[in-house]
């Protein structure tokens, strides 16, 4: 007997990459549910090479549900979560709600899995922002190998980090400039189209944006409170497929030659670091796989034990689906949880 899963905001760019990685993973679930708001009540989902219909979540009955994993906001989440868990399922949340919760684990499985224990506290798990997922899985060997003191991000975020509607709008620009259109922004503050943003999320009082904000607050929660983070968030005309350009001080020597050889054996990492033309893995190579891709690996000589590098990954996927997906096995391998039909 399996596991009766619902993956609520199944219309949504993650949840409809949940439901391809449910059924690419063969999660031993019994029933998969695709939940969103009532305006998607009867749309069409693949699940495999099903179709699912999807129900509203306002009218749906948790009670026989094992595992709920939530795609739908912040806003939603805070609403329903709670709800959820008292009906008996684990909720595995995409938004940032839960995530600086002391009682709520925030969970990358390549780096802190055993803390997905702590869930019991209030039967929520959190995903990490998507651009601090594939930093800390690549982090995580490096810092185990030679203690991370500082790093220095850029990020150069795709339209799909901001959901369905940001990839639509990426594709009209595309096409008004080319017809020559007007160029209309609706979800982002200047046109994205043949540009990049320097602003992803809200501006906070000391002048970075929350997102940059979530970078440093999550990469300590997950690997070790005392790295030292500082972030700059710049959204990028792509539509999946998140990059970094990184930046690490280490408290021990480590070269480029060590760190690669680290990265080539550490979960979830895939190195591709040739130093010729094509050499490096770009965001269009990273869709639809779950690796953390690692590039341009250099010693770094303006600091001491310096190594800069390019970090890549499907933050559809990585970032989102495939974690949370993840985490839910970490929990089924460890025992955590057991379908309530096998329980009864
Ligand atoms: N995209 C990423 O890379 C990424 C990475 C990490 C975390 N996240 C987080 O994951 C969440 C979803 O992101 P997304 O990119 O998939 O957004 P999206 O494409 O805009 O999808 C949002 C989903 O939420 C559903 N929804 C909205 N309001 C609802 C309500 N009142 N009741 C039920 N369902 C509702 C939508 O259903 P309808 O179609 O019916 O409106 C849709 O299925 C967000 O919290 C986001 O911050 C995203």
């Amino acid at each position: 007997m399996g596991f009766k899963v619902a993956v609520v905001g199944a219309t949504g760019a993650v949840g409809r990459e949940m439901l391809q990685i449910l059924a690419e993973r063969a999660f031993p679930a019994d029933e998969v549910v695709p939940l969103a708001s009532r305006r998607s009540q009867g749309v069409e989902v693949s699940y495999g090479d099903k179709t699912l219909k999807v129900k509203a979540l306002e009218h749906f009955d948790f009670s026989e549900t094992d595992i709920c994993l939530m795609s739908a906001g912040a806003a939603v989440s805070k609403e329903w979560s709670p709800k959820i868990v008292a009906d008996g399922a684990v909720v595995i949340d995409n938004s940032s709600c839960w995530r600086y919760d002391s009682d709520v684990p925030l969970i990358v499985p390549e780096v802190n899995a055993d803390a997905v224990a702590g869930f019991r506290k209030k039967g929520i798990i959190a995903n990490p922002n998507c651009s601090t997922a594939q930093l800390v899985v690549a982090l995580k060997p490096l810092h185990d190998h030679a203690r991370i003191k500082r790093v220095v991000v850029a990020t150069y975020q795709s339209v799909s980090g901001a959901g369905k509607e940001a990839m639509d709008e990426l594709f009209a620009q595309t096409k008004a400039v080319f017809t020559i259109d007007e160029v209309e922004p609706k979800k982002f503050s200047k046109r994205i189209a043949f540009n990049v943003i320097p602003h992803i999320d809200v501006f906070m009082d000391d002048g970075f944006t929350k997102e940059e904000w979530k970078m440093v607050v999550e990469t300590k929660k997950i690997l070790d409170p005392k790295i030292k983070v500082v972030a700059t968030c710049v959204r990028v005309p792509v539509f999946v497929g998140h990059s970094e350009a990184v930046h690490i001080e280490f408290e021990e020597p480590i070269s480029a030659d060590e760190a690669r050889n680290i990265l080539r054996n550490a979960p979830g990492c895939l190195v591709i670091d040739k130093r010729e033309p094509g050499g490096y893995v770009t965001p269009y190579e990273s869709v639809g796989e779950d690796a953390t891709y690692i590039s341009r690996v250099r010693d770094d000589p303006t600091v001491d034990n310096g190594l800069a590098m390019w970090i890549v990954s499907d933050n559809l996927r990585k970032g989102a689906a495939l974690n949370a997906v993840q985490i839910a096995e970490s929990l089924i391998n460890r025992k955590l949880i057991q379908a309530k039909q096998k329980a009864a």
